[in-house]
């Protein structure tokens, strides 16, 4: 972390969607950037997991500006038939529908206000669902895998995506360097947010390791759960079943 620097790593609901709201202008640039495009990647293989067939109604939940909901009705290895992106941040989700207007998905992807937490959505009423980089946030995530549990039919899958922290020798230390000390400046630069970007390393420090976010998973409603290192570590991806 930068030094001298205290960031909050709260997860109340309000702080955390004021955040993303406060960004939102910023937050793909940002994403892209800071990645230098492998989020697009990231989220291409997420979607891959699926292995969609064109008849599945999925669920994008923290689906911010609609980037995993629009690569699921686009992607060329499977598409979705609709898509439902669920988000508590208002701001982000108006960049959102902006974005699936112009892309012209207007008529297959759903934007619903609410919560991970309490999912204003029917019991087994999906497909398929998934999640990109918002079950950190999450104030409490069992209640959001469960959540994942109760609005899957049995059977279906469930893709996360979450950063995490390499584990290889030379690269963990230059990532460390780049993710805690970097990044920050450059998203505070960027953004003109005070803290948003140095959240992001706590808020990822914070978050179980690959291990214990399986167990996780497994304690919480589903099955088979198989987690993919991505980029060295840098984000994990878990596919998991809902069980039967
Ligand atoms: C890092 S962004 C990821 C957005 C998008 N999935 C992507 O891949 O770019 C995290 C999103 O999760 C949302 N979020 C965080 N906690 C949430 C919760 N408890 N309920 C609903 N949305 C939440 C935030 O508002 C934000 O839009």
């Amino acid at each position: 972390m930068e030094r001298g620097v205290v960031v909050s790593t709260s997860k109340a609901p309000a702080r955390i969607a004021g955040m993303f709201d406060s960004i939102a202008h910023r937050y793909d640039r940002l994403n892209h950037l800071l990645s230098v495009g492998l989020d697009r990647r990231w989220r291409a293989r997420a979607v891959r997991e699926l292995a969609l067939t064109g008849t599945e109604d999925v669920l994008d939940m923290c689906t911010g500006t609609a980037d995993l909901a629009v690569e699921a009705l686009t992607s060329p290895a499977g598409r979705a038939r609709d898509v439902v992106g669920v988000d508590f941040a208002g701001e982000m989700l108006r960049l959102g529908l902006v974005k699936i207007r112009k892309a012209g998905l207007a008529d297959r992807i759903h934007l619903v206000r609410g919560d991970a937490t309490r999912v204003p959505l029917p019991d087994a009423r999906f497909d398929a669902a998934m999640v990109a980089f918002g079950i950190r946030n999450v104030l409490e995530p069992a209640h959001a895998i469960r959540e994942f549990a109760r609005v899957l039919r049995p059977g279906a899958r469930l893709a996360v995506l979450e950063f995490g922290f390499p584990r290889i020798p030379g690269i963990t230390a230059a990532y460390r360097w780049y993710f805690k000390s970097l990044l920050p400046r450059v998203g505070r630069l960027i953004s003109k947010h005070g803290d948003a970007y140095s959240y992001l390393p706590a808020s990822v420090e914070q978050f179980p390791s690959p291990e214990a976010f399986a167990s996780l998973l497994t304690q919480n409603g589903f099955a088979s759960v198989r987690t993919v290192s991505l980029t060295f570590g840098i984000v994990y991806l878990y596919v998991a079943t809902k069980a039967r």
